[in-house]
């Protein structure tokens, strides 16, 4: 076992702004990449990883939660319900943890990779996890769901941590 760990770019890195382009070919190359996200989402004590966070601008992601994983490849939101809230965070934002409000549960087509579509369901956890990978592939931040005044505290906290002024 001597995966390659990948390096997870930080917040303000202008990548995890970025667009993401789908996934068109279902090759090795993409299955190597996708054992390379769970493997560095591991290495970080992550429970979910998007192709951005490592630079990679694809519609890919990955989610591992109480021993089930999830390979989301070009994912959409097909059906919803409800509503919660509860507590964030993200790889690409050390240390910062925020509450956002999500959707209870969700249905997503997704494919996996021999290409072929996938439908899943995620509740409670597992909904707000698809979610926000997902975001991820569109570079949405979950501070962008925070009041301006929020987004500003985390901006102040980030920027100290970092050494960084204004
Ligand atoms: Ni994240």
């Amino acid at each position: 076992m001597d995966e390659e760990i990948l390096e997870i770019k930080k917040y303000p890195d202008p990548v995890l702004k970025k667009n993401s382009q789908p996934v068109e070919v279902f090759d090795e190359e993409l299955a190597k990449f996708v054992e390379k996200l769970f493997a560095s989402m591991h290495a970080h004590d992550g429970v979910g990883l998007a192709a951005p966070q490592v630079g990679v601008l694809k519609k890919i992601a990955v989610v591992e939660y109480e021993g089930k994983s999830y390979i989301l490849i070009n994912p959409k939101v097909v059906d919803q319900k409800g509503t919660q809230e509860g507590e964030e965070g993200c790889l690409s934002f050390p240390g910062i943890y925020a509450n956002v409000l999500r959707p209870q549960w969700v249905k997503i087509e997704t494919q996996d990779l021999k290409g072929e579509v996938q439908t899943l369901e995620g509740e409670g956890y597992v909904a707000r996890a698809f979610l926000h990978e997902m975001d991820h592939l569109n570079g949405k931040l979950f501070m962008d769901y925070l009041s301006n005044l929020k987004r500003n505290a985390i901006k102040k906290k980030i920027s100290k941590n970092t050494g960084g002024h204004f």
